[in-house]
């Protein structure tokens, strides 16, 4: 296990009627003046507007509200709120909904206290150590925005999707109420849980030896998903398996089953670019992406894989061919994500043969950018698995 530092002082607050607590917690966290960023409407639909807002008012919080964030969030609204917290002085930025929303106002939260262009922090690789304090209602099981330090945002200029991380970008209190999550249509739903078990692939597939107890901590939680997906799927009601489905969410992308270990994230990157180019959900991207990935890091550590393959999907080890095992498991994950209505190929998404060039440009390996810790993507590497993908 490598040396680490974890520090992740997110305040959860998690169950039925979670909610009523967000004014103390605002006020315990410093907050005055309550920037308020949300979707495109379904909190306005489902009755998670009027929970918080009341929530709010009992505390007498003044907030002003930055509204319809799309999914793959966009540079503009980013700005338009640097603006709002500057005029009006806030001094709290709260998210309501899924990692869009919350990925917006922890972009905000960071550009308002920041002279420069809040974009230097996604495409420069500078780290946050300054930002408003943020807070989140999460509607969404997915992205886990709700405990990283990290934001995802897609500058319109080019539309090229980046990254940013700092501490400062944890969320000083998150609220999960699993109920405020059954009004998820299905394909959304499934395409979270795809989020989240790519959360965790990404940590698994390590260079990194004897980290044992994150890869019972990683394998747990992919485990947990198999098992819960389909009840949600069957019964988008059914409270216990989206309360599992939501802090798993969470403890997938927090890092305590990612520490002490280096990392992956190449999907990741690789996928960023579908969202980027086709306007599709991260999730579908990333299960369109993922099982190729896999398939072609496999030669890299056969037996890691077929480690995935025995402890997660209950392959038998077939000791004197281990990369039948391996196959195995990364076909058995395949017809899991089809189970839930995940698409398998690029053109599902929309994307054409011809685009492959593009994509590969828009990863920027080939201007020297790093994508992947388990291998190293090469361009010739993401050509190939995006052709694979196609
Ligand atoms: O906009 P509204 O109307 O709210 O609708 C949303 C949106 O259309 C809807 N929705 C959310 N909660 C709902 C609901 N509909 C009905 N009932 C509810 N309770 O779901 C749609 C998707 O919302 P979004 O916020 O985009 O989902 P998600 O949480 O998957 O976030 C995706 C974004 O997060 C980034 C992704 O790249 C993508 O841009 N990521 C952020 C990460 C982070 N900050 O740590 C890590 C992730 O790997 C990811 O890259
Ligand atoms: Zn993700």
């Amino acid at each position: 296990m490598d040396n680490f530092t974890f520090y992740a002082p997110t305040y959860f607050a998690f169950g039925k009627e979670s909610e009523k607590q967000i004014g103390s917690l605002i006020r315990r966290f410093g907050g005055s003046k309550v920037l308020m960023v949300y979707g495109g409407g379904s909190i306005k639909r489902n009755g998670v507007y009027d929970a918080v807002t009341a929530a709010m008012n009992e505390e007498n919080i003044p907030f002003v509200e930055l509204s319809g964030i799309q999914p793959n969030p966009r540079s503009g609204p980013v700005y338009q709120g640097i603006e709002i917290c500057r005029k009006e002085k806030i001094d709290f930025v709260l998210a309501v909904g899924g990692g869009s929303s919350i990925d917006t106002a922890k972009a905000i939260a960071a550009g308002a206290v920041y002279d420069g262009d809040f974009w230097d922090y996604y495409s420069k690789d500078m780290t946050i150590d300054r930002a408003l304090p943020v807070g989140t209602v999460l509607t969404i099981a997915a992205a886990g925005s709700e405990g990283s330090p990290d934001s995802v945002i897609t500058l319109e200029d080019g539309m090229v999707k980046r990254g940013a991380t700092g501490e400062a970008l944890r969320p000083r209190f998150s609220i999960l109420n699993p109920e405020f999550t059954t009004t998820l249509p299905a394909y959304q739903t499934a395409c979270g849980i795809t989020d989240i078990m790519i959360h965790v692939c990404e940590r698994y597939f390590t260079n990194t030896e004897d980290v044992e107890i994150t890869d019972r901590l990683c394998e747990g939680i992919l485990k947990s998903m198999i098992e819960e997906a389909p009840k949600v799927i069957a019964d988008p009601a059914d409270y216990q398996a989206r309360a599992n489905i939501m802090w798993g969410g969470m403890v997938a992308h927090n890092n305590i089953c990612g520490v002490g270990r280096e990392q992956d994230w190449a999907s990741h990157d690789i996928e960023h670019e579908l969202s980027a180019l086709y306007d599709c959900a991260h999730g579908a991207g990333l299960a369109v992406i993922a099982p190729n990935w896999m398939t072609y890091v496999t030669e890299h550590n056969v037996s890691r894989m077929a480690q995935f393959a025995v402890r997660v999907w209950g392959c038998d080890m077939d000791f004197a061919h281990p990369e039948r095992t391996a196959q195995e498991g990364i076909a058995r994950f395949r017809a899991f994500l089809t189970s839930i209505g995940m698409p398998a190929t690029i053109r599902e998404l929309g994307g054409k043969e011809e685009d492959i060039p593009t994509l590969v440009k828009m990863l920027g390996v080939a201007d020297g950018r790093q994508v992947g810790g388990y291998i190293k993507i090469t361009p010739e590497a993401a050509e190939a698995i995006y052709r694979m993908a196609m």
